[in-house]
């Protein structure tokens, strides 16, 4: 690593690598920004374009379409590539042809002598990210997925729709698997410092329409990839606001897809739940006290993925 210089590699230069890198570039999240796909010609236009948008940015970022050998001085390496889900498909659908890919990249990064942070983005979030933990060999705190930091994102928009507050004031989590199992953390939810059970007293607020709010949050990729193909802004923005946290050292809490030893009572599965992110990748796991039926759901979760996982292994 070089001092003061933060460089990031993109490996996947498709919607949400471009969404990505298009959100680093507008907020001049690191001075380098190297784009890497298979399509090196797409790689190229891409770079190109964007660099046309520096001087509008608040700060210079290098950006050039390069190759894994851009990897050895990298801080951190974000993954998007792979095949998306199409209308119709589930995230785990997708396992075993993205594995394959996924397996051929990590090789082709950790052999330029990358000795940095994983940050993968490619579905399925959670088995993709504990493949590239064990191919890579690094420690699991440099492995990241970015799990249900969009699912969390969702559900803090559309509460804040629901109760007329900002959405930053909105505290509540989406856990689990980035997909059909996961669920809401409503025993910890609060708006500013009420509980969110607190409002439930107050007859403009019903839990059927919160349950409903869920719903469409854990349902809300398959209602845009129906209307518009595919989803990007999102989780582009999220994979954005992870890296921040990373670069800037910043301790901030996301619902990142972290290895799971012992923590809520799971071992060897990565998985959306709270941790706190910094320079070093993820310092510590938060354990929440969850409920009986959350805990019920968790372990649902957590089943499936490991069901899911074990074939492709
Ligand atoms: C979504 C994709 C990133 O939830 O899985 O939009």
């Amino acid at each position: 690593m070089r001092e003061n210089i933060n460089r990031v590699v993109l490996i996947g230069t498709g919607a949400v690598g471009c969404s990505y890198a298009y959100a680093m570039l507008n907020q001049g999240i690191a001075e380098e920004l190297v784009l890497v796909d298979v399509n090196e010609a797409k790689a190229e236009g891409e770079a190109m374009d964007l660099n046309h948008g520096i001087p509008f940015a608040p700060s210079p970022t290098k950006i050039w379409d390069g190759s894994y050998a851009d990897c050895k001085d990298a801080d951190l390496v974000v993954i998007t590539a792979g095949l998306p889900q199409k209308p119709g498909e589930t995230r785990l659908d997708l396992v075993e042809k993205n594995t394959k890919i996924f397996k051929q990249i990590v090789r082709g990064v950790m052999d330029s002598g990358f000795d940095g942070i994983f940050l993968v983005a490619t579905n399925p979030v959670d088995i993709l990210t504990y493949v590239t933990w064990k191919e890579s060999g690094l420690p699991k705190e440099r492995v990241i997925g970015s799990g249900t930091t969009l699912d969390t994102a969702r559900f803090r928009y559309m509460l804040s729709e629901y109760f007329d507050v900002d959405a930053r004031n909105v505290h509540a989590y989406i856990i689990g698997e980035h997909g059909d199992t996961e669920l809401p953390v409503w025993s910890h939810a609060s708006i500013g410092v009420r509980k969110l059970e607190k409002f439930l007293e107050d007859p403009d607020y019903k839990q059927d329409e919160l349950d409903n709010i869920f719903v469409n949050v854990r349902d809300a990729a398959y209602h845009i990839i129906n209307r518009k193909g595919s989803t990007y802004y999102g989780i582009g923005m999220s994979l954005a606001r992870v890296t921040k946290a990373i670069l800037s050292n910043e301790n901030c809490i996301l619902t990142v897809s972290a290895y799971l030893e012992g923590e809520y009572g799971q071992q060897d599965v990565y998985i959306g739940v709270p941790a706190i992110i910094n320079r070093s990748g993820i310092r510590e796991i938060m354990e929440l006290e969850l409920n009986e039926e959350e805990q019920i759901k968790f372990e649902h979760s957590v089943k499936v993925l490991k069901e899911t996982m074990a074939p492709v292994l």
